[in-house]
């Protein structure tokens, strides 16, 4: 298709949608000191509405840190981050925490669910927080989209298994309905088969809802559209349609090249 099909197909005043999460050039640097290593180097990264993308990498890699510069839950050094349309660093920190209560929903290894509230209680927090009513029916909703209901909806999260507990921070990601999902290894303290049922729940969101997972586990990234590895606070490759034994293989080779230390050999960049 020649330069000329392409303009007259689209639209005249369509604009393409902008992709949820987008971050340009992003370093990461902790402390002061500018000789420390960035635990983000330069990160670019795009990830379409919609998309289900794994994060992957060795410890130390900046998988953690890449989440919580995109959810402008920390700040960059350096670099542009843009969540939902709007660059991060533009807006206030009031309008920063309004745009992840309304637009962002976030599932953490160690769930943070609040043990004196019920389980029902628990997924109607960000509403809560978002001071928009809490209606029944929907958290009702949230809840049986992961397998809860009836009296497990009373208990407090304590009474439940860590399977059960991992749904009920699903369901409270879920509950506001959010563009985008940030989960960092969700799956990290389950049994294969629990995992697998996460994931899926996961990937059932509703159409449209941008996913992000850190996961150390090559299984989980047959539920995801690409797979982008972390070596060093920097991109090494994004792979799509990612399949487990490739995954482990160059996760494998990852760890090789960080054990070698920072003279190691680069492998292909992205
Ligand atoms: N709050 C912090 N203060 C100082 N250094 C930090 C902080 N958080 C992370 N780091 C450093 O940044 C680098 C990247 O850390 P990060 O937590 O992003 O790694 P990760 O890939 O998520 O690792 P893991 O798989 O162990 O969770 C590491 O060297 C880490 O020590
Ligand atoms: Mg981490």
């Amino acid at each position: 298709m020649t330069a000329e099909t392409l303009i007259e197909a689209a639209p005249a005043n369509e604009v393409p949608p902008r992709a949820p999460v987008e971050l340009d050039q992003v370093t990461k640097r902790y402390g002061r000191r500018r000789s420390t290593v960035p635990a983000l180097d330069r990160v670019s990264l795009s990830l379409a509405a919609g998309s289900f993308t794994a994060v992957l990498g060795v410890s130390g890699s900046g998988k953690s840190t890449l989440l919580q510069c995109a959810a402008g839950l920390e700040r960059p050094t350096a670099g542009t981050v843009r969540l939902c349309g709007a660059e991060l660093n533009k807006l206030p920190s009031r309008r920063q925490a309004a745009l992840r209560r309304r637009r962002v929903g976030f599932v953490f290894q160690d769930l943070n669910l609040l043990p004196e509230l019920t389980v029902a209680e628990n997924i109607a927090l960000p509403l809560r927080l978002d001071r928009r009513p809490a209606r029944r029916p929907d958290i009702e909703q949230a809840a049986a989209r992961v397998g809860l209901g009836g009296a497990q909806l009373r208990r407090r999260p304590g009474e439940l298994s860590g399977g059960q507990q991992q749904r009920v921070a699903i369901a409270r990601a879920l509950v506001t309905r959010p563009d985008v999902i940030f989960a960092d290894e969700p799956t990290g303290a389950l049994d294969p088969h629990t995992a697998t049922t996460m994931l899926q729940l996961l990937r059932a969101a509703p159409d449209g809802t941008t996913v992000v997972i850190v996961t150390h586990d090559p299984q989980v990234t047959r539920f995801c559209d690409q797979a982008v590895f972390l070596h060093a606070g920097r991109v090494d490759r994004v792979l799509p349609a990612p399949e487990p034994g490739l995954v482990a293989r160059l996760l494998f080779d990852l760890g090789e090249r960080a054990a070698a230390g920072p003279s190691a050999a680069p492998g292909s960049p992205a």
